[in-house]
């Protein structure tokens, strides 16, 4: 059974803090005279926009009532929209919008597919220099797709809401294909099968909260540093609890959550997109008081191997922590790239080389620690010091090496008897099974043991913090999209 849905002041209400919240062009309605909508008019014309605060820091918000017209956007709205764009820009503050609409307003024609545009551009010129949130709280389509498509974070309300480029009718019209609004682009959809949605909320109240959330992770915009908080839980302190996590057998998985939250303040990780592409984690933390952004393999699905999906939703988190400023940490336990025709036809080469570009590009102080595997490219590619990263530290079970030691066996001593081979697999081992032919080259800066990982993190983060780094001079880089 969905939650109840709320009202855009309700929910307005809970976003903001108490009371904050100042409406600007509430007056406002629309001049469209096609189809008798002369006589269709409210004020506001189904859009409440304004200002306010978020833990006392200044957002713009605006959300749409679905009430009114299915929510669908006009010319007049549009504008109203745009000014909130232009003033979060201006002001460097994040803007948070409440879609539940039906799109561009159909009875408008070209005037409000126009005041998409106007939107789409904004949401563009503001990519990296303000925090844009997208919370999506009734059924979506179009332009209050593509929108929020151009954001940095989309949440999804569990049941409640939708999102597509064209409804269930359309659908069966062009493709004769039957759906429902649910099927089509329910938030379970969304969260787990398209990546679009970044967070999936069992209700308005939650999802609200989570933004708010969200936000205390981030600065306002992108000249600023995300909000640091008193650091009450010890620097130094040891996490025994990480002792036995990382199992001797490389072949057995466990969950690298179980090394994420114990380093962090307070225990404390936000996970992003969990349930989507779930063989990378991906989320905040915070460790001395500030906000770090944590990619990590996780072997506990397909065994950590990097797919389309994980380079996809890898790669984007990457490039917004350093839109952000926000230092990276990568947490490695690697076999390599998923092998096969799905993914090879698919483009991982094309996805995956998405993950190097991102970390490469970066610049915020970046941080690896390879717990176990670090195999082949993906070893490059999970923030390796040779693409730019500032700290790589192992543990003592770290395995770097170009692929695991059946594997080498079997390529290189492929004519050789089964007892030749586990020899050869012994020989190996020794060889490349640990991480130090990687730290006597320099590649890895120093091993440390599991219950001193929160505290060599930390040291890492604080000896790049006055990084200032920037890549050569352009216009933009072309990234792999
Ligand atoms: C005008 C609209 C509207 C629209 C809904 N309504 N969408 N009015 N323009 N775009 C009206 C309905 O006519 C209805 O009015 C009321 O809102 C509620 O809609 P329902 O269909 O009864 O609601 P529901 O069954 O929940 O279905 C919601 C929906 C469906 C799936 C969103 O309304 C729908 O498919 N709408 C059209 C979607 C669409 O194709 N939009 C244009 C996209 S183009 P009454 O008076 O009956 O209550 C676009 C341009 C940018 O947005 C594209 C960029 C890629």
């Amino acid at each position: 059974m969905a939650a109840k849905k709320l009202n855009v002041y309700e929910r307005i209400d809970i976003l903001l803090d108490k009371g904050s919240f100042v409406e600007v062009d509430k007056y406002v309605k629309h001049h469209c005279t096609n189809f008798g909508m002369e006589n269709k008019k409210v004020p506001g014309d189904g859009v409440v926009c304004g200002y306010g605060k978020i833990d006392g820091r200044l957002v713009f918000v605006y959300g749409f009532d679905f009430s009114v017209l299915g929510g669908s956007l006009s010319a007049a709205n549009a504008a109203k929209i745009a000014k909130m764009q232009d003033a979060a820009l201006r002001n460097g503050a994040p803007i948070i919008s409440l879609n539940d609409s039906g799109g561009a307003r159909i009875q408008e024609g070209i005037e409000s597919l126009t005041g998409f545009a106007h939107i789409f551009y904004r949401n563009v010129q503001a990519s990296g220099v303000i925090p844009q949130i997208s919370a999506i709280m009734g059924p979506c389509a179009g332009g209050s797709c593509y929108s929020p498509a151009l954001t940095d974070f989309i949440l999804m309300v569990k049941e409640e809401s939708q999102m597509f480029i064209t409804g269930p009718n359309v659908v069966k019209q062009v493709t004769n294909e039957e759906c429902d609004k649910e099927t089509l682009g329910g938030a379970d959809i969304h969260s787990t099968q398209s990546g679009v949605a970044n967070f999936i909320c069992e209700s308005d109240e939650e999802c609200l909260m989570t933004i708010r959330e969200l936000l205390g992770f981030l600065p306002s915009n992108n000249m600023e540093d995300a909000p640091i908080h008193p650091a009450t839980d010890e620097l130094t302190r040891t996490c025994h609890e990480l002792d036995n996590i990382v199992p001797t057998d490389p072949n057995l998985p466990y969950d690298i959550k179980d090394i994420i939250e114990p380093i962090c303040d307070h225990q404390y990780f936000f996970e992003i997109q969990p349930n989507y592409a779930k063989n990378i984690v991906i989320g905040f933390g915070r460790m001395a008081g500030r906000t770090v952004g944590f990619v990590a393999n996780q072997p506990n699905f397909l065994a950590g191997a990097i797919d389309i999906d994980a380079s996809d939703k890898a790669a984007r988190f990457i490039r917004f922590c350093d839109c952000f400023n926000i230092p990276l940490v990568a947490i490695e336990d690697v076999p390599g790239f998923l092998p096969g025709i799905k993914q090879e036809h698919g483009g991982i080469i094309r996805h995956g080389a998405k993950i190097v570009y991102a970390f490469a590009e970066a610049t915020v102080p970046k941080v690896t620690l390879i717990t176990r595997k670090a195999y082949g490219g993906a070893y490059i590619v999970m923030n390796s010091k040779q693409t730019g990263a500032d700290v790589n530290l192992a543990y003592p079970t770290a395995e770097i090496a170009v692929m695991g030691a059946k594997g080498a066996v079997s390529i290189l001593y492929r004519k050789e008897t089964p007892e030749q081979q586990e020899q050869r697999i012994k020989e190996y081992e020794e060889k490349f099974a640990n991480p130090y032919c990687a730290a006597e080259l320099g590649y890895i800066d120093d091993i440390i043991q599991p219950a001193d990982t929160r505290k060599a993190i930390i040291q890492a983060l604080e000896s790049c913090r006055n990084k200032n780094q920037s890549n050569p001079p352009k216009k933009h880089g072309n990234m792999p999209v």
